[in-house]
């Protein structure tokens, strides 16, 4: 069993209604309960925050160095492209992370192009929408197995 931490930035708590055709109508709860079943069926715990405030964000990924959390899922919001400050919390934590957009990036305005916390990224999936983050699950999934496949040899 392993504890991942779901990580939503700002704004992301008015998903459901906030440009629906960009980020489409699920809300954050939809997506935190849909990972909360994937997650226990697959016998791991996940703990979901978010926040507008960047330093609440800071001292959540700081609380995971000593929390037992394995994995970081991180959909860092605007501040993808403007904290150094959430970069150095996550390179702080040295903890595999995967890094989720729901919508895709790269064909948006070029400042939405440039991802500081991909920096501390095992990888990432954008504009996939919701799916995006069960994705970065079955990743962490694979990842857990791997890892502990290597313990046992
Ligand atoms: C986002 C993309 C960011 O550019 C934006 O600021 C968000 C959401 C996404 O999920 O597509 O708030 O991270």
């Amino acid at each position: 069993m392993a504890k991942l931490l779901v990580l939503h930035g700002p704004n992301l708590n008015l998903l459901g209604t906030r440009e629906p055709e960009i980020y489409g109508a699920t809300t954050l709860a939809e997506i935190d309960a849909d990972l909360a079943a994937r997650a226990s069926a697959a016998g791991h715990e996940i703990d979901a925050f978010q926040s507008n405030a960047e330093h609440e964000l800071v001292d959540r990924i700081q609380r995971a160095r000593s929390d037992g959390t394995a994995f970081i899922v991180i959909n860092p919001g605007a501040f993808t492209h403007t904290s150094v400050a959430v970069l150095d919390a996550l390179q702080a934590a040295d903890l595999p992370v995967i890094e989720v957009h729901l919508s895709n990036i790269f064909r948006r305005e070029s400042f939405r192009h440039h991802s500081y916390v991909s920096l501390a990224a095992r990888g990432g999936i954008f504009g996939l929408g919701p799916h995006g983050y069960e994705l970065a699950l079955e990743a962490l999934a694979n990842l857990i197995e791997a890892e502990s496949s290597e313990g046992a040899r």
